[in-house]
């Protein structure tokens, strides 16, 4: 297992404590319009103010590159974690220099600050030496609680953590722990479902489930491309036909190492992708030539909830249908429901991840009825790829 070390094992009574968190959450009319992430930042921020530490909070928000754009600024989120938090979150104007040395210093035990965006300067997506010193002058010890940025080698994840005593937030280790058990030591039989788009996005990904799961269902718009690689005509569904030998080459691969492949074998189709729009299911091999697969059908879901029986362990990235669209929702709403299911009656570790994963999950209602659902988008897609995370990695073996 991981190595890392946890603010549970070290007295921080009266530390000034660094904690990079991943505040960037979606805004609407400069208002926060998903919650998850604040919420999930929740017991690191408890457990460093009951132990009285002097809290630093460092996150990213959007990409400014280097320069300061007032849309960026993590000024409205101070409001919201007080409010979620029940306590006063101070902010500084800038993460580095005068204003923020000046704030930190007015911190007693048990205060919070939220400091500036962290991209404002073009040190922190460099890794800058300069930059991280700055950053490293303000603080004692440096907690990781963005797993979701962990796929980034910026001063805050990876360069900091050279410097100061590094620990692991309860965010990052309950996602260290989830994702572990559903990759490294995983209760077979392990299945994967895989969505959205495009597989042009996800061929590394792909290449690395068929190797580690026993079956692997695809779904959503990228499901055509395997489709159309068959010779299945999809009509003007959206389709990939310059991925056909990629994805018969996956095909193939998945068959060599006993992967199974499961593709819909019926769809809800319409000419149009609008909300109420008509829309009828019909049989994989009879798409009208004028129309587009829009969700997957209820034979399909019939197939993958046998499917799903007979497994131990699933990891899900990607929905199954045009989701933000009704009634193209309905697949993976009905897949969500067998998944919760099994997950309640405990015959499941259902592990999920990925933005549009997680807001298909919500629309279903079930975000809260999986063993564990991630926010991390590309992190999370860059783990299941089977790559080494610097943020995480920097983490392991720290013996201060
Ligand atoms: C995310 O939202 O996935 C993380 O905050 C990373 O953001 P980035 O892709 O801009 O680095």
């Amino acid at each position: 297992m991981y190595n890392f070390k946890t603010i549970g094992e070290i007295d921080l009574t009266g530390k000034r404590v660094l904690v990079r968190a991943d505040l960037n959450v979606p805004m609407k009319d400069g208002r926060v319009a998903d919650m998850t992430r604040i919420n999930r930042l929740m017991p690191t921020l408890r457990d460093l103010i009951a132990n009285r530490a002097r809290v630093i909070i460092m996150s990213h928000f959007g990409r400014p590159e280097g320069k300061y754009l007032p849309e960026m600024t993590l000024r409205p989120v101070a409001k919201v974690l007080s409010q979620a938090l029940g306590y006063d979150v101070s902010f500084a104007g800038d993460c580095i220099g005068e204003v923020a040395v000046k704030a930190v210093a007015r911190l007693q035990p048990g205060n919070i600050l939220l400091l500036e965006n962290l991209r404002y300067h073009a040190g922190e997506e460099n890794n800058d030496p300069e930059f991280v010193k700055k950053l490293a002058a303000l603080s004692d010890v440096y907690v990781n609680d963005g797993f979701s940025v962990a796929h980034r080698s910026h001063a805050s994840t990876v360069g900091i953590a050279h410097i100061l005593p590094a620990f692991a937030g309860r965010q990052m280790q309950a996602e260290l722990e989830a994702l572990g058990a559903v990759l490294d030591n995983p209760m077979p039989k392990v299945v994967a479902i895989i969505g959205g788009s495009k597989i042009s996005t996800k061929l590394e990904l792909l290449d690395s489930l068929v190797q580690k799961v026993d079956i692997l269902m695809i779904g959503g718009g990228m499901a055509n491309t395997f489709l159309n690689a068959q010779g299945v005509n999809v009509g003007k569904s959206l389709c990939e036909k310059n991925l056909a030998e990629i994805a018969r080459g996956i095909l193939e691969k998945a068959n060599l190492v006993k992967c199974e492949i499961i593709l819909p074998i019926d769809a809800l189709v319409s000419t149009e992708l609008e909300k109420e729009v008509r829309a009828s299911v019909c049989d994989i091999k009879a798409v009208p030539a004028n129309s587009m697969i829009l969700d997957i059908g209820p034979a399909t879901v019939g197939l993958l909830e046998s499917k799903l029986a007979k497994c131990k362990t699933l990891i899900w990235n990607g929905p199954l249908g045009a989701f933000e669209i009704k009634p193209f929702d309905s697949g993976t709403n009905a897949l969500s429901e067998v998944v919760a299911n099994l997950t309640s009656a405990g015959d499941l570790v259902s592990v999920a991840g990925g933005g549009d994963t997680v807001s298909a999950l919500n629309n279903a209602g079930v975000f809260d009825k999986l063993t564990y659902v991630s926010t991390a988008g590309g992190a999370f897609l860059e783990w299941l790829e089977g790559k080494e995370l610097p943020g995480v990695k920097v983490l392991m073996g720290q013996t201060n």
